[in-house]
Order: C-alpha cells, then structure tokens, then sequence
C-alpha cells in the first residue's frame, strides 16, 4: 500500500483526470494505493469534484487550516496523515506521468531506505521543448547550488517518493517549494535512486512559482547547507561577503579618484564603504540566524577586527617574504597566505565574539 500525497492550490480542473490516470495505472500494476489530496483552501470547487470521485476512487481531501498557505507545509501535512509509511508525491497539474508509478515503487522495493526520485535530467528523461531560456536556466543553476547537498540530478523535483519511517517530520523546516530537496538532505535515506520522466507542462491552470519562491530557495539552501556542512557554510558565506567586500573597495576606490581625490586618500576612504558593507551583510546574511546586537557597537567592533586582520595580512606576507627564502621565490604565495590567515581570524573573532550571540530557534 502507498499513499499517493497530491497538494493542490487551485487544480479543480485538472484533479479528475489526474484521479483516473493515476488509476488506470495501479490497477494496470496491481497496486494498492490510496491518494491524499491537500488543498490550501482553493477558491474552486475541490471539495465537490473529489466528492464525486469518492464513490469509484480511494481519494480523500485534506484541508489543513490554521497555518499560512504553503506547498512544502502541505507535502508535510501530506505526509503525516498518510494511511501508509510509503509516500508518493506528485503535482496535479498532469505534469508528473503516472505511468511511472510503478517503476518507483519497484525502487523502494528494492531498497526501503532509498529516497526514490522522478528525474527530467537523467539519460531518458525530458521537459517540454517550449520552455524559455530564462526558466531553463533558472533551473540549472538552481540544480547546481543543490549538487553539494545531493547525488540526485533532479532536486528541484516535486515527484519523489519515500518510506516516511526514515525522515524526522517534526525536524523539517523548509521555506519554499524545495520539499524534495529538503526530505533528501535530513532524512536518514541510503541514498537517492531516479527514474526517467517526461515532464509536461501544465494546460490547465497557472504556476505558483514566481520570484518570492527563488528568494525563497536560497534562504531554503542556506538552511540546508547549514545543517550539512556546519561551520563550514558559514566560513565560505563569510569569505563570499569578504569577496564581494573587495568588489566594493575597488569601485569606491576609483569613484573617489573619479570625484577628484588623489590616489592615496581614495585608497584610504574607500575602506570605510567596504568594511560597511562586509559587516551589515555579515549580519543579515552570514549570521542573519543570530541575534543582532546594537548596531554602532558592533560595526565599531567590525572595523577594529577587520584592521587587525588586514595588519595580520600584512604582517604574515612580510614575516613569509623576508624570513623564508621559498616564499620570498614564489611572493604570491606568501600574499595568498597572509589572506588565509587574516580570513581565519576574521571569522573566528566574528562568529566567537563579533557576532556571538545565540541563534534564535
Ligand atoms: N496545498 C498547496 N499549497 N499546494 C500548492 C501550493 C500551495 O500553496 N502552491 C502550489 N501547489 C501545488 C499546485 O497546485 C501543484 O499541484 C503543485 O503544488 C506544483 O505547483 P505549480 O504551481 O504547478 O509549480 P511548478 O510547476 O512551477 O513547480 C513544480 O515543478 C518544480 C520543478 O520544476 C513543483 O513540482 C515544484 O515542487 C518543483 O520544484
Ligand atoms: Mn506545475
């Protein structure tokens, strides 16, 4: 027995074919199987077409309330009221094809553990011609930022199935429309094993993806590599503000020359801008977990970390240049050596005092 989970956000017009397609299949297979509806409080006439289904089909509605309207939130809710540990979850816009149903459940046969996944990308795979650039390429990249927390080449599919004895559902915590990926990376699976699908694009109804969900994505990332990589994630979040503070001093560099300053006084200014900077996305970004503490005190204590750091890169590169003849040979390796370990003394007088404070939740 399997539940099939199906969320629903305006998908009147397309839950009956969906219902009988998904029937023909499991009898065809001979599977026993009931399918789970959850349905944010559409503005249609759900209720009424899965009561009409109800006498031929083993379709049931859930109507979860009492929390805001989310897709991630009613996989969950999907999940938890299952009749079975076994769960399927598919879209109803007809774009998941049914007809591999089968071949899904004969993976979680072999391996109860595995986390079962519907993939457009892998060899026999597809995704309607007509898509944009745009989206075809808004889905690499977020395939992409995914490829360190998964082996699947799919992540971002909606169409993935599972033993839920495997996941902690009260651990979750997605943002977004990423469940899949959020269920791959902390539940305790073997692994992910795929199926080929042809993935169609919906003819009735609208997507709900929009930019709020991209935004979304990446806080939902952030999470996840959080909890995989630890420290870690922070130290490289860390090093990109620190990247992109580069950026920043440079351009303020030659904008203060631009504005008629001299070279020196544009060198000496321009700090100032990009340490800001460091420091406000460190907080919102790097450490947006964290409790803020009051602003002026902490940029203060920012810049007088940050001084000390350049001095320790300053000092490593003079200490290394002068002292051993290989680096004084090889000059850029000193210069990458005192960046390495200004960085590590940034982040730990960051993370251990700067910006010390317990996350919240
Ligand atoms: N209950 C509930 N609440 N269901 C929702 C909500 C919501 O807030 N928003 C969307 N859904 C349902 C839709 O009715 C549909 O059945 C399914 O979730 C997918 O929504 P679409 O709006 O069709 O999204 P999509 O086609 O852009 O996204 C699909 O493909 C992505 C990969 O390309 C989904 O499968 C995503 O999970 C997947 O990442
Ligand atoms: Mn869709």
């Amino acid at each position: 027995m399997i539940t099939i989970v199906v969320p629903t956000y305006k998908e009147a017009g397309n839950i009956t074919v969906l219902v009988r397609n998904v029937d023909d299949v499991m009898r065809a297979a001979e599977l026993a199987y009931e399918m789970l509806i959850v349905d944010d409080n559409s503005p249609d006439e759900i209720i009424q077409v899965v009561a009409s289904l109800q006498p031929e089909f083993p379709v049931r509605i859930l109507l979860p309330s009492g929390r805001p309207r989310d897709l991630s939130l009613s996989v969950i809710d999907g999940i938890k009221a299952a009749d079975s540990d076994r769960v399927l979850v598919m879209d109803a816009d007809l774009s998941h094809p049914p007809q591999v149903i089968p071949a899904m459940v004969a993976k979680l046969d072999q391996d109860e553990n595995s986390f079962v996944m519907g993939s457009r990308y892998m060899a026999g795979g597809s995704f309607d011609r007509d898509w944009s650039l745009w989206r075809f390429f808004n889905s690499h990249v977020a395939t992409l930022l995914a490829s360190p927390l998964t082996t699947s080449s799919d992540p971002m599919s909606g169409f993935f199935a599972l033993n839920r004895q495997f996941v902690d559902v009260e651990s979750l915590r997605p943002i977004g429309y990423k469940i899949g990926l959020e269920l791959m990376v902390r539940g305790r699976f073997s692994g992910v094993s795929e199926v080929a699908i042809q993935f169609k694009d919906r003819t009735v109804g609208e997507s709900k993806m929009n930019f709020g969900q991209q935004w979304k994505y990446l806080r939902h990332l952030r999470r996840l590599y959080l909890h995989r990589f630890k420290g870690w994630a922070e130290f490289v979040h860390y090093g990109a503000v620190g990247a992109s503070g580069f950026v920043v001093d440079i351009l303020f560099y030659y904008l203060f020359q631009y504005l008629g300053l001299g070279h020196q006084s544009a060198r000496a200014l321009s700090f100032w801008p990009a340490v800001s900077s460091n420091w406000a996305l460190n907080r919102v970004t790097t450490f947006g977990e964290r409790k803020r503490r009051p602003r002026t005190r902490q940029w203060l204590e920012f810049v007088g970390s940050s001084m000390i750091g350049f001095s320790l890169n300053w000092g490593i590169y003079y200490w290394l240049t002068s002292q051993v003849a290989f680096f004084d040979e090889f000059r850029l390796l000193a210069l990458i050596g005192g960046i390495a370990g200004a960085s590590l003394f940034n982040f730990a007088a960051s993370t251990l005092f700067i910006y010390s404070e317990k996350r919240i939740g």
